[in-house]
């Protein structure tokens, strides 16, 4: 049986200066969402992560970085390391998504690297898979949600597998306002979970195109534990209404 307790994952991508980073964080405390029954963490951009990890600090919700290199120091032009993110008060970090994939050029092999980087440091790595709407179309997802899950993890103890979260983002369905639907990310998610010995205790997350008024569908399924959440994790509100809506389906 994998962990019950949901979690939502608010990933701004190139979002928020310093000062709305702050704000965010002092509206959402504000509305008071229930922490003591969900995890909710949030990824601001890099610049603000040392503001918003002051703002949110002596609170519950979570902090996380959007990617990481797996040096802890070095001749990296550009880059941050695990350590860097430890330093900021992150706990998270989220590997492999699919927009590092496309566009930083980032491989099976670095994710893995990054992987193993994290848990030597006691970050928690949110893994982000899927497919393109090409493999989709072609019926070739469970083959590709598979090969990435399993080279991430590659090398890794199951023990160590179980302190990891998955995020399965079909690609076509981020950013899209198309959705997959809670019945078919269920079954992908179901694939995941079998491919890794350890995944059957982590926490697999569905991502792309969540709102408030979709995430309790998603997390009413088997093997949804929550959800990572690009455009409506912007506002306060929705991110609190994220927050509620999931903890009242979560329950199982
Ligand atoms: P979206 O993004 O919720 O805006 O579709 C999800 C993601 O990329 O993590």
């Amino acid at each position: 049986m994998h962990a019950a307790r949901a979690l939502v994952a608010g990933n701004w991508k190139m979002h928020k200066t310093i000062a709305e980073s702050t704000a965010f964080v002092r509206e959402l405390l504000a509305l008071e969402p229930d922490f003591d029954a969900i995890d909710a963490v949030i990824f601001p951009p890099f610049t603000a992560l040392a503001a918003a990890g002051e703002a949110l600090r002596g609170s519950l919700l979570g902090l996380g970085g959007q990617t990481m290199n797996d040096a802890d120091s070095g001749a990296f032009t550009g880059e941050i390391s695990p350590l860097m993110l430890l330093d900021c008060g992150a706990h998270w970090v989220i590997l492999g998504h699919s927009e590092r994939r496309a566009s930083c050029g980032e491989t099976d092999a670095a994710i893995n690297r990054k992987v193993h980087a994290a848990l030597r440091l006691g970050l928690t790595p949110i893994v982000a898979v899927g497919e393109s709407a090409a493999d989709h179309a072609a019926g070739r997802t469970h083959d590709h949600v598979v090969l990435q899950t399993s080279a991430a993890f590659d090398g890794v103890t199951p023990d160590d597998v179980a302190r990891c979260v998955v995020a399965y983002e079909p690609i076509w369905a981020i950013g899209t306002g198309l959705s997959d639907s809670p019945a078919a990310a269920n079954n992908v998610m179901a694939q995941i979970r079998g491919s890794v010995s350890g995944l059957e205790r982590t926490r697999i997350l569905y991502g792309g195109s969540v709102k408030p008024d979709n995430i309790g569908q998603f997390v009413a399924q088997p093997h949804i534990d929550g959800a990572l959440v690009g455009g409506a994790s912007l506002g306060a509100q929705s991110f609190a209404d994220l927050i509620a809506n999931a903890r009242v389906n979560a329950t199982r």
